[in-house]
């Protein structure tokens, strides 16, 4: 008893210690913190949130800045190295995720992938999707990628809403990956799965909802006043239910008919492990295929409908593209993988695009396990770490003329794609052990597509009553969200040659 007594004695004063020690280092610099809320009305709420963070570091003249609120800790890294000191040298103290109650709890994504903080579960659903769509395996998934871009080739020219027509595209390919389901019927499904994609979006957001911040109010009764955040929650979560449910009961139906194609889903489903509790693995295909399917779709259109208002803006850039098409490629070819190594330029477009656009300007939140010390700094256990990936991929010294659209920057002497550059989808993709799982993939589909468009078509400007070019809309979503989305614009796709026409199954374009 006396030996308990003493070891409970000395772990006291080695906690007492620790925190002391802790306490000894600031907090990283930030606002003025005051009594009880804290930062509160210091934390950006408006749009493009990413700009308004790098102005409050530049402000503090730190890569690292702290912010408070009501309890919570938010920490905001602003460059690469800090990132990679936080996020990757110490992956497993910042793999988690934030609580959310207004997602998670209310709407009842905590079971998926993304939202989940790092535990078996999440863990399970990783493993999963890593088999599943491996990087390893990169042409495993070329026929799709090839098949859904043609389709999207014959489409662009009629459409009256390129984005919208991107969506298509995306859903097509990513539902056949993910259910083995077909084109017409990805597009039954795409109307609730972009409203449900919207609703994550908007309640993700730091700050939309008072119930992140003071959790007790999930207890408020929908009908009292006030308490609207309730209502959206139960309307968002039936969109959750019916974007999860009804994809994955079309596989499993087909699955028992024997008519299922082969599929992420169906893979996971056959390997179910009979000695196992099958309540559990069937929640893990679930919310690891709806992670697939979400993950995949929206960010891939939002990239894609970037590049294309660049190309737009940049018809020099264009011609220079077309150029090298043109070489690599003979009359009437439509391209394909094994052309990549020879079209560097196009992959610089691709990369450039990554760059100038992220769609996760703010990455997404990872959490710390721990208390931890950091370059003289105190970094307090739960508290928020938002990298400012915006501020890394327009970083001057990595990419001198950060805001211009300058495909060339990752092109060598020889023309190749220089690896002395730094490769922006180190950041655009996410870090440590929650980095994106569907990087190789989403790099894939938007290495064809663009390739496949610049092919086929000239992107010009739409044309005025008078026949006169138009000033093309570029303007990106202005929030609030998380997420940086090009607004719906209007673009021509006009076809460069007779022989595309032809390749493509077409009658006129
Ligand atoms: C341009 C396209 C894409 C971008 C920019 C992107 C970016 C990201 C980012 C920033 C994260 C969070 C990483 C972190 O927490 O540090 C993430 C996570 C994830 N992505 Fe992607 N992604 C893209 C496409 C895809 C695709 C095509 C798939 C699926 C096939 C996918 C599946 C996932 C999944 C499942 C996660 C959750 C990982 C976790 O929380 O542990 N993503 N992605």
């Amino acid at each position: 008893m006396s030996y308990a007594i003493l070891v409970l004695f000395i772990v006291s004063l080695f906690i007492l210690y620790t925190r002391r020690k802790s306490r000894q280092y600031p907090l990283p610099p930030g606002p003025r913190k005051l009594p009880i809320v804290e930062n509160l009305f210091d934390i950006p709420t408006g749009g493009f949130i990413w700009l308004d963070y790098a102005k409050l570091c530049q402000k503090y003249n730190s890569d690292i800045i702290h912010l408070g609120a009501l309890g919570n800790s938010i920490i905001i890294l602003n460059s690469a190295k800090t990132v990679s000191d936080i996020l990757e040298k110490r992956p497993l103290v910042s793999a988690g995720r934030p609580p959310a109650t207004m997602l998670g709890e209310l709407m009842g994504w905590g079971g998926a992938v993304i939202f989940r903080s790092f535990d078996d579960f999440c863990k399970a659903q990783r493993r999963m999707i890593s088999q599943g769509i491996p990087p390893t395996d990169p042409k495993r998934f070329h026929t799709k990628q090839i098949s859904a871009t043609h389709d999207l080739l014959r489409v662009l020219p009629q459409s009256d809403n390129v984005m919208r027509s991107l969506q298509i595209w995306a859903a097509e390919f990513i539902m056949d990956v993910t259910y083995g389901l077909d084109k017409e019927e990805a597009q039954k499904y795409l109307p609730t799965a972009l409203e449900a994609l919207d609703s994550m979006s908007e309640a993700g957001t730091p700050g939309a909802f008072y119930v992140d911040q003071i959790p007790i109010l999930k207890y408020v009764p929908e009908w009292f006043p006030g308490a609207g955040f309730k209502r959206k929650a139960r309307e968002w979560s039936d969109l959750r239910i019916r974007m999860t449910e009804t994809p994955f009961n079309a596989t499993k139906e087909r699955m028992a008919k024997g008519i299922a194609k082969p599929s992420f889903t169906l893979t996971a489903l056959e390997q179910l492990n009979e000695t196992q509790d099958s309540t559990n693995q069937i929640e893990v295909i679930k919310n690891a295929s709806v992670a697939v399917y979400g993950g995949g779709s929206d960010t891939i259109v939002a990239t894609l409908g970037s590049l294309i208002i660049c190309m737009l803006m940049n018809p020099e850039i264009q011609s220079k593209a077309h150029e090298q098409l043109q070489k690599v490629l003979g009359p009437g070819d439509l391209p394909t993988f094994s052309d990549e190594p020879s079209l560097p330029y196009i992959t610089a477009i691709a990369l450039e695009a990554v760059r100038l656009h992220p769609v996760t300007p703010l990455g997404f939140p990872h959490t710390l396990s721990q208390d931890e010390i950091y370059d003289g700094y105190f970094l307090p256990k739960d508290s928020i770490i938002m990298p400012n990936v915006w501020s890394i991929l327009h970083n001057e010294e990595d990419y001198p003329e950060p805001y211009q659209f300058k495909p060339e920057r990752y092109l060598g002497t020889d023309g190749r794609i220089d690896p002395k550059v730094k490769d922006p989808t180190t950041a655009a993709f996410g870090f440590g052990r929650r980095v994106c799982l569907g990087k190789h993939i989403a790099l894939a589909s938007l290495w064809i597509s663009v390739a496949s468009i610049l092919t086929c078509y000239t992107i010009e400007p739409e044309l005025d009553e008078d026949g006169k070019p138009m000033k093309p809309r570029a303007e990106w979503y202005p929030g609030p969200t998380l997420f940086n989305h090009p607004l719906p614009f209007k673009c021509r796709f006009v076809p460069r040659s007779k022989d595309i026409e032809t390749s493509l199954g077409v009658g006129a374009m």
